[in-house]
């Protein structure tokens, strides 16, 4: 089956042909950073009239580079959830009336589970893991039992782990987008220069949940260091120490996760995986077998949207006119009591 994904969460406007969940066609992704780099951020109704403007070309230039037509498609995969929900319709109402005038069927896909489902695109990988998704707007360590069974063991109670990465950069102008910008620039830093703290939230139902709120702030708060003496020197010391300290916070929990679930293997996936500290130390633990995407099929992309739309369609599940866009997923998010 050779399903069309389609994928317009965020700021990449993207679309793929997969073959049976595994083989990749094509993989167009066209990205928005240029447009909203001036802003240091993504700008919600900027991205989802750049979606507008950009959808049918990129679903055009997807199908060419597949080799096949659009008649030839068996089914298409979007996702509905969750992202920005002005971005997440456009991709949705394209992919409804796609599927209505080819009269093919369709499914809203979670953009979540497509990213754990990612590195199914190039590795054969057994079921249960620990899922460990690391992006923009979530952080979960999860037991994944199958493509779309996933129990949350614990989640952000605030910030997400990108989220701390893009905000810090922001505030000290580090560049943008901020992740791959802490990430280049901690290769010139000393982690240890900053001791930022690592909160400890081990107690019942919080034991696997992270927080980055407060070492945001905390790195933050370290401006002082930039009125006296070299600035330049304290920027890359303060990215060391501040992803040193993010993927501590991440690892720490990881580690629990796996001693009482027993588990594994980890397969990890969302943008923030693409963090060379954090992929180094998920492929370094001793006895897991640990699965991580290539860097392009970390970050926002519609392969690993079509890659899981397969499994829902040759099953026959099928989404109907009906179905909305959701910027959240309540499952996702976990509440300080
Ligand atoms: O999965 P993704 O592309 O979009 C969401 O679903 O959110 O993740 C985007 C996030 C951003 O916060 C970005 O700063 C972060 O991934 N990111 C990184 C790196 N590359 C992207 N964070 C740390 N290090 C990187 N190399
Ligand atoms: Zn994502």
């Amino acid at each position: 089956m050779k399903i069309l994904g389609i994928e317009t969460s965020c700021d990449e406007c993207a679309a793929s042909v997969v073959e049976d969940g595994r083989i990749i066609l094509s993989n167009k992704v066209a990205t928005q950073i240029e447009l909203h780099k001036i802003y240091n951020g993504v700008v919600p109704e900027i991205a989802s009239r750049l979606h507008v403007e950009w959808i049918k070309s990129v679903v055009k230039e997807a199908t060419v580079d597949s080799g096949i037509d659009l008649e030839s498609i068996d089914g298409i995969a979007v996702t509905n959830r969750p992202g920005l929900v002005g971005s997440l319709l456009v991709g949705l109402s394209f992919a409804k009336g796609l599927a209505l005038s080819l009269n093919k069927p369709y499914v809203g896909v979670d953009h979540i589970m497509a990213h754990l489902y990612a590195p199914y695109l190039e590795h054969t990988i057994e079921y249960p893991y620990l899922g460990v998704l690391v992006s923009g707007g979530h952080t979960i360590i999860s037991r994944v039992a199958e493509f779309n069974k996933m129990d949350v063991l614990g989640t952000t109670i605030d910030d997400a782990c990108g989220e701390a990465f893009d905000k810090v950069a922001k505030f000290y102008d580090l560049g943008y987008p901020g992740g791959i910008a802490i990430d280049r620039l901690s290769l010139e830093g000393d982690p240890k220069a900053f001791n930022f703290p690592n909160p400890s939230l081990h107690k019942g139902d919080h034991k696997y949940d992270v927080s980055y709120s407060g070492l945001k702030t905390a790195v933050i708060n370290q401006l002082d260091q930039f009125r006296n003496g070299d600035a330049e020197k304290s920027k890359a010391n303060i990215a060391a120490s501040f992803q040193r300290a993010a993927v501590d916070v991440l690892m720490r929990r990881v580690k629990r996760a796996l001693k009482d679930t027993g588990l594994t293997r980890i397969v990890a996936g969302g943008g923030v995986v693409a963090n060379s500290l954090l992929r180094k130390e998920l492929l370094g633990l001793d006895n897991i077998h640990t699965v991580i995407p290539s860097m392009s099929l970390c970050t926002d992309n519609a392969a690993m949207i079509a890659g899981i739309g397969y499994h829902y369609l040759e099953k026959g599940i099928r989404s109907d006119y009906t179905l909305n866009a959701s910027s959240r997923v309540p499952a996702f998010r976990k509440k300080y009591p």
